[in-house]
């Protein structure tokens, strides 16, 4: 995959207008979306990681095989935020969920360590409600073990059960050990492939 830096953008007027299809990563401050972009176009330099959370501030569009983009979103949910800013930057990812047309599937992002937390038990919720198409991927699978890591991803697949008829598509992934790329890079293909 090749991929370039197009823009960053503070509003979804400043987005790009040639209408490619993208797929956007979402999820807490600091769980791992830079990191998984990174890993998912094998270049380490490609999105800013940092371990302070809050780093993604922008709207990034990164266009992979000139057809279509990876967007990397700021996060949600950080604490240490003002108000007046955590406010901005939820209005800038809402926004862009609920009205930009060319997002074709939204990856939510969860630290595979944590029990199911209410805010993004509640992003989820919310993206059913609008009619979002998701997909789940679990990140830093390298900080825990195999089995803690199924146990987890059982807990989380119960978990939405209570609420979901279905369960949508999900990942695990390490950025760090590169474990679950070529899985999303694939669903990704696929999806790219009934488009056109
Ligand atoms: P914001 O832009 O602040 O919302 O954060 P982000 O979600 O983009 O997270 P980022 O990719 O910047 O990573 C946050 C921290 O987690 C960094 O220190 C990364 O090195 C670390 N990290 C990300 N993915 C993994 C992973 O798979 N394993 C491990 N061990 N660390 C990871
Ligand atoms: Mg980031």
């Amino acid at each position: 995959m090749t991929t370039t830096f197009i823009k960053s953008s503070e509003t979804l007027e400043q987005c790009p207008t040639d209408g490619r299809p993208e797929y956007a990563f979402i999820g807490r401050s600091n769980v791992g979306k830079s990191s998984l972009i990174n890993m998912l176009t094998n270049n380490a330099k490609l999105s800013k990681v940092s371990s302070k959370p809050g780093k993604t501030k922008l709207i990034n569009h990164f266009l992979a095989d000139e057809t279509w983009y990876l967007v990397d979103l700021p996060g949600y949910g950080f604490a240490k935020q003002s108000k007046t800013e955590r406010e901005k930057f939820g209005k800038m990812i809402s926004r862009y969920i609920a009205q930009r047309e060319e997002l074709t599937l939204l990856f939510v992002l969860l630290d595979i360590r944590l029990e199911p937390q209410k805010i993004d038990l509640e992003f989820i919720q919310k993206l059913g409600e609008e009619g979002v198409p998701f997909a789940l991927v679990f990140t830093k699978a390298d900080k825990i073990s195999a089995s803690a890591q199924l146990a987890n991803v059982e807990r989380y697949k119960k978990n939405l059960l209570e609420t979901w008829e279905e369960l949508p598509q999900i990942f695990v992934t390490s950025a760090e050990k590169k474990i679950g790329g070529e899985e999303i890079r694939n669903y990704i293909k696929h999806i790219n492939e009934q488009l056109s």
